[in-house]
């Protein structure tokens, strides 16, 4: 008999140093790259917390541990971002950016690293519509 299949896609990424690194490139990219100005300025000046936080948030969406749910009972990532003033175009920077700190740590083309990719997009659409909805 086989044994189960348990491997998360955390793990099959690379763990907490791969999902960190991924995280910390995407913020490099937004504070340093001007074709993500728009969506700089929407953040804190500090981008350190975000970091953390990213980091937590992606390391228990993706199967591993999960204190940053733990910490935040209940929060909703698509409620949380319904408040901030989503555009087409912002979502587009985030996407684009996220590409670009995933590919950067040869992870573009790894099978988890692409469905991570395309689920990003879609959550980005909706926080774009539910923006334009909350007007
Ligand atoms: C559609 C494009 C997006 C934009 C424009 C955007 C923008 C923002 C902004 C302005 C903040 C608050 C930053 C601050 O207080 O300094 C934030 C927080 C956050 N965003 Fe996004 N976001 C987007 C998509 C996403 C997606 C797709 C995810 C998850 C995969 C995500 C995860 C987070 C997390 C984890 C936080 C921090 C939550 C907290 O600790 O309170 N964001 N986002």
């Amino acid at each position: 008999m086989s044994e189960p299949q348990t491997t998360t896609p955390y793990d099959q990424i690379g763990g907490q140093p791969a999902i960190a690194a991924v995280v910390d490139r995407f913020y490099d990219l937004m504070d340093t790259d001007p074709a993500y100005a728009e969506l700089r300025a929407m953040h804190a000046a500090d981008l350190a917390p975000m970091r953390t936080s990213l980091t937590g948030f992606l390391t228990g969406w993706a199967g591993g541990p999960r204190d940053w749910f733990e910490a935040n009972p209940g929060k909703c990532m698509m409620s949380m971002h319904a408040g901030f003033p989503i555009t087409a175009e912002t979502a587009r920077q985030w996407v684009e950016a996220m590409g670009r700190a995933f590919a950067d740590h040869d992870l573009a083309d790894h099978p988890v690293g692409k469905l991570m990719n395309e689920q990003f997009a879609m959550m980005a659409g909706g926080m774009v519509r539910t923006a334009t909805m909350a007007g």
